[in-house]
């Protein structure tokens, strides 16, 4: 294996030994098949190809100072595929099924959970997709599952410290009844043009808004938004977001550190009132926001000036990060401990 490291591992794709995959035939899940291809064969009129019949999920397995491996609320990203699969047709793998291939591809892939020392983990990209031949639009027939494993730093090139993001009225990123909620494939290929004339002006990712009334706040890119207002913790609701699952743990945290909660509608107006603002996910942690730049009304929105992460969103993180190396008690039952 060539050296990795560690320290320095940014969010990109480093090839592993093997990865676990299964195909759904005739009604039915088959057996787990372990793979060391990278590649997969598949009919060029497979639905995934042609009508996006494509949904992914993203979790981290993290290895502790006790050297044991700890893998971070399997069970909710489990649920979670299943609705996406339920949202466009697909056929839903079992919760355990899906378990079991998450345990086995980290212990097939052991040497590249990442030491607990560099503050790096193991990513795990699983991934369900349509795969029989099909002209007309219909869901497939056949269906395959994937999940591989790669070791990763942090999704924004900053790590932990505070950066731009912005807000651009004239891209959705995905319809107010659409397909928000789930996580396809779809909507992030949606996301693209934004999302590079985004970074292309500097800033981490774009701050969404509903595409309805372009009022409220709906998520940052790929990860969900919160802001911190003095005790509460403020985050978007909305039915175009994706149910982020580190989101759920911070609204759990910050209760469990006296904070109170609101997940309620923001307004745009409403980011001049408060004191911290992050943007969260399994790739991102907690990204600190440290500006938001509403380029159509050419107004900013300040949140750090001195390049650091607030005092909440760092207690925040640190008990996040905490919890899922084994550093603090797993309270919750969040955490998956591997022999
Ligand atoms: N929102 C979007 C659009 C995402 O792609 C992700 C990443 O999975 C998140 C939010 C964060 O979700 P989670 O915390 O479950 O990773
Ligand atoms: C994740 O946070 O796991 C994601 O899937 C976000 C992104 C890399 C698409």
């Amino acid at each position: 294996m060539k050296e990795i490291d560690w320290s320095n591992l940014t969010f990109g794709y480093t090839k592993t030994d093997y990865n676990v995959r299964c195909c759904y035939r005739d009604g039915k899940w088959g057996e787990l098949e372990v793979s060391s291809s990278e590649y997969v064969d598949i009919h060029m009129a497979a639905t995934c190809l042609h009508y996006g019949q494509e949904a992914f999920e993203g979790m981290k397995a993290f290895r502790g100072k006790d050297g044991k491996i700890r893998i971070f609320r399997m069970r909710d990203n489990a649920l979670r595929l299943q609705s996406s699969c339920r949202g466009i047709m697909m056929a839903e793998l079992p919760v355990e099924k899906f378990e079991e291939a998450m345990i086995k591809v980290i212990k097939l892939n052991e040497k590249f959970v990442p030491p607990y020392e560099s503050g790096a983990s193991l990513y795990l990209r699983p991934l369900l997709f349509g795969t029989s031949a099909q002209v007309g639009v219909k869901p497939a027939a056949e269906y395959m599952f994937i999940v591989f494993a790669t070791p990763v730093g942090p999704y924004f090139k900053a790590g932990f410290k505070p950066t731009p993001y912005c807000i651009m009225r004239q891209y959705d990123r995905v319809a107010p009844l659409g397909t928000g909620k789930i996580k396809v494939g779809g909507n992030y290929a949606a996301s693209l043009v934004a999302g590079t004339k985004a970074h292309d002006m500097g800033y981490s990712a774009v701050l969404y808004l509903d595409s309805k009334e372009k009022k409220y706040l709906d998520e940052c890119g790929p990860a969900n938004f919160f802001a911190i207002k003095g005790n509460t913790y403020v985050t978007p609701k909305s039915d175009s977001i994706l149910p982020s699952i580190t989101n759920k743990s911070l609204m759990t945290i910050a209760e469990d550190l006296g904070m109170t909660v609101e997940r309620r509608h923001i307004t745009v107006d409403e980011l001049a009132t408060f004191d911290e603002a992050g943007a969260c996910g399994t790739a991102a942690v907690i990204s600190p926001v440290s500006r938001i730049d509403d380029i159509d009304e050419n107004k900013s929105y300040v949140f750090s000036k001195d390049g650091e992460a607030g005092p909440v969103c760092l207690k925040l993180y640190n008990t996040l990060r905490a919890i899922q190396y084994g550093d603090m008690p797993d309270t919750h039952a969040w955490v998956t401990v591997l022999d």
